[in-house]
């Protein structure tokens, strides 16, 4: 049985002293039974995990990063090191995240570097993949989704594959309001069970952990957890508002 997770990525909001408030707003907020059958997760910016990690500490919140860079250290100006991510307090890492892709260019190629790094220094990561409209209209969704999962997995054994979680945000789907429609979404969760049954064999594809990310709120939420294949979301606009943000953990863990 696969536990639910329910990631908050912040993306680029919130100075520290609002990044603790919404974090103590979150972790006070958070009933003991919602932990019970879901992992939650915030993703605060850099700067804020270390204090946002003390604020949330005994709470069942985890922290995780955004991004990261694939080399230990170095003369890799404004980068940040899975080390130092994990001396500040964080248990993942969100990688290949569309904006990632699409405004800082970033090829399946570097998120697969960076995979390896964090699955080697004992981050979870949480591996991003979807599809543009034009790509979802073209009807080549599906193979461009299945190319992002074979290659950013490359060289990932079956041991590592266990650590990793999957999040499936359509593009055309992330702030924009769009949802995919919980069989949409479905649909190409179940793709990627199978494009990972066919790397790993079946076992791994029904243990990884599927998240489903692009608009999730807590009106539509309970409708998307409640399909076979989606094991949680990752949340964006919606994990900034601690009602919200709490409304989807409760119907997660239902
Ligand atoms: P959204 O963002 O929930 O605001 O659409 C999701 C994401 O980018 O992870």
């Amino acid at each position: 049985m696969r536990k639910k997770l329910i990631a908050g990525n912040w993306k680029m909001n919130n100075d520290l002293n609002s990044s603790i408030e919404l974090a103590k707003s979150i972790s006070t907020g958070i009933k003991k039974d919602f932990l019970n059958n879901t992992d939650i997760l915030i993703c605060p910016t850099f700067i804020s995990i270390s204090k946002v990690f003390d604020s949330v500490k005994g709470s069942g919140v985890s922290v995780g990063a955004q991004n990261m860079h694939f080399k230990d250290d170095g003369a890799f100006t404004g980068e940040i090191s899975a080390e130092m991510l994990i001396s500040a307090g964080c248990e993942y890492v969100i990688l290949g995240h569309s904006e990632r892709r699409q405004l800082f260019h970033e090829t399946n190629h570097l998120i697969n570097l960076k995979l390896k790094k964090a699955l080697k220094s004992g981050l979870i990561p949480i591996l991003c993949v979807g599809e543009t409209l034009e790509q979802r209209e073209e009807g080549i969704h599906e193979k461009i989704v299945d190319e992002q999962i074979t290659f950013c997995l490359k060289e990932i054994s079956k041991v590592e594959i266990s650590k990793v979680v999957i999040a499936y945000e359509p593009v055309w789907a992330i702030g924009t309001g769009k949802t995919a429609s919980p069989e949409q979404a479905n649909q190409m969760h179940n793709n990627i069970r199978n494009s990972i049954a066919n790397l790993y064999g079946n076992d791994f594809a029904q243990n990884i952990r599927i998240l489903y990310g692009g608009s999730v709120n807590d009106k539509n939420a309970s409708e998307l957890f409640s399909q076979p294949d989606i094991d949680g979301g990752l949340i964006g606009g919606a994990s900034l508002k601690p009602n919200q943000f709490l409304t989807i953990i409760e119907n997660a863990s239902k």
